[in-house]
């Protein structure tokens, strides 16, 4: 081949690679200290991003802070408990401020479980999960959204579970209704700030390998029984979720918005198959 005929091919590599590349583009990821969180900042940071992260312990966040460091990431943080509204604001007072005012990509990744019988929850169960896993989120995307109008091309991912989608999954009501509430919020955003130049989708994860499932996932019976149920016949890696979220905040999904993607190895289409 000739070296003319070669060229192009270069040029549409680097094409691609910036339309899935997040350089100069700034993030905010809650729960980032372990898990999922943990694993879309490094592939977001990985991809050129400059990212903020929140968690609520001190140390966990000064020690994952220092490995990023190390890594070569960009990344940032502060303390904040996403389920107060007070430490909310201050959040994302922080991130306007360190950002100029701007931000490009808000993820939503904090949620929590209490697993039991519905008859059993309380009421301060019922408000902590709640203020956890929807007014967290719903009050982040209300306070962001100036910055993230401000960027001119703003985008949000919440993540919620298949939890939340059509089917019922013993997961706990609770955790199920969260989610099936952050899903209906991302539709309903998604038309909303359109014209604000702000594109809202979902990842909406099976089984993955995090502190929060393996308190499940230890019981071994109840592993095979999801396992049964999962085409690909595995337990997702954080980094799988991760991907789809990088996805969706990158140029590449540019005309996606309101989609709520099942990152769930097939579990949600198996059926009786
Ligand atoms: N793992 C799964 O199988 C699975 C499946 C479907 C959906 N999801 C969803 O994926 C998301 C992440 O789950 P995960 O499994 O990665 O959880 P995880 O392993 O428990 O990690 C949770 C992360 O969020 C932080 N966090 C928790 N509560 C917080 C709060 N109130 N304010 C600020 N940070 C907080 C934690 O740090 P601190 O404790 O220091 O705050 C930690 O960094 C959740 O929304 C979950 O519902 C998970």
């Amino acid at each position: 081949m000739s070296s003319a005929a070669e060229k192009p091919k270069v040029d549409a590599a680097s094409r691609a690679f910036s339309r899935f590349g997040l350089s100069g583009r700034t993030a905010l990821v809650t729960g980032a200290t372990r898990g999922i969180g943990k694993a879309i900042v490094e592939e977001l940071a990985g991809l050129g991003a400059d990212v903020y992260v929140c968690a609520r312990s001190a140390e966990d966040l000064e020690a994952r802070l220092a490995e990023w460091r190390t890594a070569g990431l960009a990344v940032r943080g502060s303390v904040c408990d996403v389920s107060e509204r007070q430490q909310r604001l201050q959040l994302a007072e922080r991130v306007a401020a360190e950002f100029g005012g701007k931000l490009h990509i808000l993820v939503n990744n904090v949620g929590t479980n209490i697993r039991k019988p519905t008859v059993e929850y309380t009421e301060e169960e019922f408000s902590f999960m709640m203020r956890t896993n929807v007014e967290s989120a719903y009050h982040l995307c209300q306070a962001c959204q100036p910055l993230l109008a401000a960027s001119g091309d703003g985008c949000i991912v919440f993540n919620t579970s298949v939890a939340g989608g059509p089917t019922a999954m013993r997961s706990g009501t609770l955790y199920a209704m969260s989610k099936a509430a952050l899903n209906q919020l991302t539709k309903n955003l998604a038309c909303e700030w359109a014209g604000a130049g702000i594109r809202v989708n979902s990842v909406a994860p099976w089984y993955t390998a995090t502190d929060l499932a393996l308190q499940v996932l230890q019981n071994e019976s109840f592993k095979a029984e999801v396992l049964s149920r999962t085409p690909l016949k595995r337990i997702a890696q954080p980094e799988e979720v991760a991907g789809t979220v990088a996805y969706l905040c990158s140029p590449a999904a540019a005309y996606v918005t309101g989609q709520i993607i099942q990152v769930d190895g097939g579990y949600s289409v198996m059926g009786l198959y």
